[in-house]
């Protein structure tokens, strides 16, 4: 699939902008600040209802307005889709496609399939539980769009389930108040076992697209797998980074997780009333990125760890494209090739050169391999001009 236009109004630092897109390479050069992130982030909205850089999306509101707009005319083959999001300051925001109101803006999910690859990126093997779960979860969204309700739906029951333990906190764990907490317990379990079983059985589809993706994009012979590290299992709690396989899931049988959760939560209960937080469950869970025997976190190298960030989102298109009706997901390169060495950019461009449609963004025209270079695009001060006109 491919953009064919995108419209903005009032987006970040663009008042308006209307730009043709073309299948094939994009590409938008512009000094640092123009606007040309901005692009990107705002296809990549449409495409997930996020942002790979801010959570919440009153940033993408341009200043001292309070309406934004992005309009994405999507193709694949002679078919249309065309998605237009205004994002409100002061209301609810709100979603068209091909013109009819949709009630639930997260039904505009499914339309569009985008895959970013930026130097943030790098943070997903480098930092936190959280950027790992971020991004797997944000793949099975474009995967599964029916997702997006089971994950807003774990997040409200989370929170209360949280708001009671905190009420709670001095009572016994087998006090007859805490009745309410079991029906907590079993929406908890019910639809964070159906994340954690989804999780699991997507990891397991990636591997030999990331071990494929990483030994087309990196020097070194090497081998990256990926574990799901839960705190379904009791030896998750040891809190070390090197565990030992035993905090590792096994399994995406549903039946199966959801006795190790309930069983889990019995077991922490005392300790969940102590700290007034719930301690089991998918959003204490890690994607532990191993490089052979290593664990990438604070084992691997810097272009190692770059040759894994690249390899992980080569993976998501791979799987994506396979799952997809509509062809190839749309690539953007948020300033990548300037982060790169000469080795990877050229084996980078070589891995995307084919697909349907690549949008990509470098402040220095020269850091992109030249068989990328066709087709640009000027980004001044929230203005785009294609370069012949
Ligand atoms: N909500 C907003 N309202 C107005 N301006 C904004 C808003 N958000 C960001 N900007 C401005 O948009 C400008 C362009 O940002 P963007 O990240 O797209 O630059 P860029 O061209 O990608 O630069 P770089 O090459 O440094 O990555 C920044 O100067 C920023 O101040
Ligand atoms: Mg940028």
């Amino acid at each position: 699939m491919h953009v064919k236009h995108l419209t903005l109004s009032n987006f970040r630092n663009y008042t308006t902008a209307e730009l043709p897109l073309n299948s094939g390479i994009n590409l938008f050069v512009g000094r640092n600040g123009q606007g040309k992130t901005n692009l990107a982030e705002a296809i990549f909205y449409c495409a997930t209802l996020s942002s790979h850089r801010v959570s919440g999306y009153l940033p993408l509101i341009k200043r001292e307005t309070n309406k934004a707009i992005i309009r994405v005319l999507a193709g694949f083959d002679d078919r249309e889709n065309l998605l237009e999001l205004e994002l409100n300051s002061d209301g609810a925001n709100r979603a068209r496609v091909n013109k009819s109101e949709i009630s639930r803006i997260r039904d505009v999910l499914g339309y569009v399939n985008v895959v970013i690859f930026s130097p943030e990126d790098l943070d997903i093997v480098k930092r936190d539980p959280s950027n790992r779960r971020a991004f797997i979860d944000e793949l099975l969204i474009q995967l599964t769009p029916r997702l997006a309700g089971v994950f807003s739906d774990y997040e409200r029951v989370l929170k209360q389930r949280n708001t009671l333990l905190r009420t709670s906190k001095n009572l016994p764990a087998n006090s007859p108040g805490l009745s309410t907490l079991d029906s907590w317990d079993d929406s908890l379990v019910r639809i964070g076992s159906e994340i954690i079983a989804n999780r699991y059985d997507i990891v397991q589809r990636m591997i030999p697209h990331l071990q494929d993706a990483y030994s087309a994009i990196a020097d070194e012979k090497n081998d990256p797998n990926i574990s799901i590290r839960t705190s379904l299992l009791a030896s998750s709690l040891v809190d070390t980074e090197l565990d030992s396989e035993d905090a590792y899931l096994q399994t995406l049988d549903r039946a199966e997780i959801e006795t190790l959760f309930r069983n889990r939560l019995a077991s922490v209960r005392s300790k969940e009333l102590e700290r007034g937080l719930t301690l089991v469950g998918p959003h204490r869970d890690d994607l532990v990125l191993f490089l052979g025997p290593l664990q990438a976190k604070g084992y691997i190298s810097h272009g190692e760890s770059w040759s894994y960030a690249l390899a992980l989102k080569l993976a998501s298109a791979a799987l994506l494209r396979k799952a997809s009706m509509a062809g190839d997901p749309i690539l953007i390169l948020d300033d990548v090739f300037a982060e790169l060495d000469s080795l990877r950019r050229s084996r980078l461009a070589d891995l995307v050169a084919d697909n349907e449609q690549v949008i990509i963004t470098a402040a220095v025209v020269e850091d992109v391999p030249s068989e990328l270079r066709a087709s640009r695009f000027l980004v001044l001060a929230g203005t785009v001009e294609g370069e012949n006109g």
